[in-house]
């Protein structure tokens, strides 16, 4: 059966991280598979890229990477196209194609191809031409990202669907109407108490959270006519049709989710010996609803435990403007070499150098790159692409943002979306920054650093959009001023040295 994905809405634009290279490299390594260098050139294909939002920032990210992106919607691919013109990419092109045709393009063999937000949206045939085309394309060392909808943690909300779209199946208008009446419909249940709803009080929560959500994003959710959440298994096996192994994933804690399964159930999970068992079931025990997994061919290489560190080039830095997530079940010893490691880790040294450090003697080698994974899983550093940029200390009043990709995107979305994606050769992928820090970088670039406050208060009333804080209105003129202060001062603090450090922003004469 063809699929009829929805075409009349837009996506969202939106850029998922998972979907770097340095990350699925990561995660390739962590588990001892020998891939190309990150530092290597590199092709990568993303299928069904949307806006072109992830593959530009990558393309921007990654200036000896080759890119290539499809879309079978010609919205999008007008979008992507577009962004990549006025952000003056030249190592990305698009394809207005459906898949099936994509499979006989002349294209080269990559090295990374991704695909987010569409395994689970298209028919079984269309996964198939998918999976054709990873056949076809993947080079030998080539590593795959791909995302989908999990069951069982979709359970409760498949009856939902089927209301949503057999409610709004007689209407005429476009399908965010039919987003708007399906929720709204869906909610009047909810709300009377009906039996479904009380018996499954997951589906109230997940209808509450679809129902704050940008309407384009469940447009895309639930629209199309195919929607299949799968199970980690039903999956995993379509990829071992084409010789593809499981081997991890880049929502990185996950990698080492062992220790949050709870220790009654454990005993459980240890019986269980085979390792896509193994893995089926975690996602049961944590009632997954999503997955991003990377797999690679069954026949590449892999690395011979303890001898040798597929990591000693590797290069990692603090997390930088993003708060990592709270933590808990810290105990205080551990916490102590894990802080005292971190300390160490300065965005420039690589682990092999970390290693020879004497501040970190007598911690053994193996213990230092443990810790650093731990602190990669739990956000607090990340794998970096090359180097940070080395800071004299002076803060710049005049600096110009560096790739046009940046300046443009800033420019097209972050009034629109009250934030926005910065890429960064170094981070190799992009950071979010908020509306206030986005207008300080666009304002501090035309009129100077110490400046910019007066232009974003112009800007943002020129924009007639609310401003919010912590939920709030900020309106009033004296509170608009006291509050941009503030976030001048930390902007200035925090903000900027980590935008030179990454090579986003440099200083100008
Ligand atoms: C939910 S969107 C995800 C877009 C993007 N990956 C993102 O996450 O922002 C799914 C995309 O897959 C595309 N798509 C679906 N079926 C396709 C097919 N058979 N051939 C090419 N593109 C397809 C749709 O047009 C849509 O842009």
């Amino acid at each position: 059966m063809k699929d009829h994905p929805v075409i009349d809405t837009p996506y969202t634009w939106t850029y998922y991280r998972g979907q770097s290279p340095i990350r699925i490299n990561y995660v390739a390594r962590l588990k001892g598979v020998k891939t190309k260098p990150h530092t290597d050139p590199f092709t990568y294909l993303e299928l069904g890229c949307g806006n072109g939002v992830t593959a530009n920032a990558l393309a921007a990210s990654f200036p000896r990477g080759v890119f290539v992106a499809a879309d079978m919607n010609p919205e999008h691919i007008d979008n992507a196209v577009g962004l990549a013109e006025r952000g003056c990419l030249s190592n990305i092109r698009f394809i207005n194609k459906r898949f099936e045709e994509i499979y006989n393009e002349d294209l080269p063999s990559f090295d990374y191809i991704t695909l987010h937000g569409v395994y689970s949206w298209v028919s079984a045939e269309v996964r198939r031409e998918i999976r054709d085309i990873i056949d076809k394309f993947l080079a030998p060392c080539g590593l795959v990202y791909v995302s989908y909808n999990t069951m069982p943690g979709w359970s409760a909300f498949l009856p939902l669907r089927e209301i949503m779209l057999s409610h709004t199946a007689h209407m005429e208008e476009g399908t965010l109407a039919k987003v708007a009446e399906g929720l709204n419909f869906l909610k009047v249940f909810r709300d009377n108490n009906s039996a479904y709803f009380k018996n499954n009080p997951m589906a109230g929560m997940i209808l509450d959270t679809w129902m704050k959500n940008d309407p384009h994003e469940a447009a895309h959710e639930f629209f199309n006519q195919s929607w299949h959440p799968q199970y980690f298994s039903e999956v995993n096996a379509e990829m071992e049709e084409i010789g593809l192994r499981f081997i991890g994933r880049t929502e990185f804690e996950m990698n080492f989710s062992d220790s949050m399964v709870p220790a009654c159930l454990r005993p459980r999970l240890e019986d269980t010996k085979d390792a896509i068992e193994y893995e089926a079931l975690k996602s049961f025990i944590f009632n997954e609803s999503f997955r991003r997994d990377v797999y690679c061919k069954d026949t590449a290489p892999t690395a011979q435990e303890g001898s040798e560190s597929l990591f000693s080039d590797w290069i990692f830095g603090e997390f930088g403007i993003e708060k990592p997530p709270p933590r808990d079940g810290c105990n205080g010893k551990h916490e102590g070499k894990l802080n005292h490691v971190c300390k160490n880790v300065n965005g420039r040294r690589t682990v092999a150098e970390l290693n020879l450090l004497a501040a970190l003697k007598p911690l053994e080698e193996d213990e230092i790159t443990g810790c650093v994974h731990e602190l990669v899983a739990a956000s607090r550093l990340w794998p970096l692409a090359i180097p940070m940029r080395q800071l004299d200390g002076v803060l710049p009043d005049k600096f110009s943002i560096v790739h046009d990709f940046n300046r443009t995107f800033l420019r097209e979305r972050l009034v629109k979306d009250s934030h926005c994606y910065l890429a960064s050769e170094v981070v190799g992928g992009c950071i979010k920054v908020n509306l206030i820090d986005g207008l300080l970088l666009l304002a501090g670039e035309e009129v100077g650093l110490s400046k910019a406050p007066v232009r974003v208060l112009e800007i943002i009333e020129e924009s007639g959009k609310p401003w919010r804080r912590n939920g709030k209105e900020v309106s009033d003129p004296a509170q608009r001023r006291r509050v941009l202060h503030d976030d001048h001062q930390a902007f200035c603090k925090t903000v900027v040295p980590w935008l030179l450090g990454t090579g986003i922003i440099e200083p100008s004469v």
